[in-house]
């Protein structure tokens, strides 16, 4: 049996991660025959009931100094770790621009989406299997070159700073774990990967229910099963790239 970890799957594209692994579809052979899914919360749900195979793990709120502690003791009773996805985030402070930052949404984005990442990351090291894969929810609001070509999606290119850094950032995390892994020899096999999942009706991708017109155009099951997909389909020259739902390139 493989293991995966997903955060943030109270709700959203983390839940339907950790419904995808548990779904048939990833039990084809073409996938990994069986999956037991650690679905890491930082509140109580009772969304997915536990079928086999199937660890909730409560309370862990990856912006927390502590997370990784409880993390890392939580993984050690699971073995190795086949597949981590962290995907717990906020977007918050949107309507900040140079001239108008709010800082304390700064630095709570920075604390979950960046270092929250980080800290679940360092806690699975201990655990990761060889050949695992690291996905870093990334989103394309943190593609530099996006934001050069003028391309962006509800916002001005200047907006949504806050969002847009921490996601920029934590692609270069991306890239220095890619690296880092392949020069040692324990660690050469492991891919780490930044993947934009899409807009998604998700409460983010509704910005918790201001957005209506155009309605998020991808549901989170759908790109659950392509992240899924691409996972079980990455070669080892994909470690360190930023790729969609798809499977598709992005520039940074
Ligand atoms: N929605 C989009 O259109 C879109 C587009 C591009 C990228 N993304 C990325 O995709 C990922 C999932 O987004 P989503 O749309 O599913 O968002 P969502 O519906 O807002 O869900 C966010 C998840 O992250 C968890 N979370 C937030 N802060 C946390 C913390 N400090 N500790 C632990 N868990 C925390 C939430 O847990 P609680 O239930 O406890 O709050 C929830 O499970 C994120 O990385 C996001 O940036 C989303």
């Amino acid at each position: 049996m493989k293991t995966v970890v997903v955060t943030g799957a109270s709700r959203g594209l983390g839940l339907e991660l950790a419904r995808a692994y548990i779904d048939d579809r990833v039990k084809e052979e073409k996938y990994a025959p069986r999956w037991r899914v650690v679905a890491v919360h930082r509140q109580h749900t009772d969304v997915i009931d536990g079928p086999e195979g199937f660890e909730r793990t409560r309370g862990i709120d990856v912006s927390k100094a502590d997370a990784s502690d409880a993390l890392g003791i939580v993984l050690a009773k699971h073995g190795p770790v086949d597949v981590l996805i962290n995907n717990a985030a906020v977007c918050i402070g949107r309507e900040c621009a140079v001239g108008n930052v709010d800082y304390r949404a700064w630095t709570r984005s920075f604390e979950t989406n960046v270092f929250g990442a980080m800290r679940v990351l360092e806690a699975a090291l201990p655990h990761l299997a060889r050949d695992a894969v690291v996905v870093n929810v990334s989103g394309r609001m943190g593609s530099i070159g996006r934001v050069m070509a003028g391309l962006g999606a509800s916002s001005a290119t200047t907006q949504d700073v806050v969002y847009r850094t921490t996601k920029a950032a934590l692609n270069m995390m991306t890239v220095c774990a890619a690296a880092q892994f392949k020069a040692k020899d324990e660690t050469k096999d492991v891919k780490v990967v930044a993947v934009d999942p899409g807009w998604m009706n998700t409460d983010m991708g509704r910005r918790g229910g201001t957005v209506t017109t155009p309605a998020p155009p991808l549901e989170p099951e759908d790109s659950a099963a392509g992240i899924v997909a691409l996972i079980a389909g990455l070669k080892p020259e994909d470690s360190g790239k930023f790729l969609n739902w798809r499977g598709e390139e992005l520039p940074w």
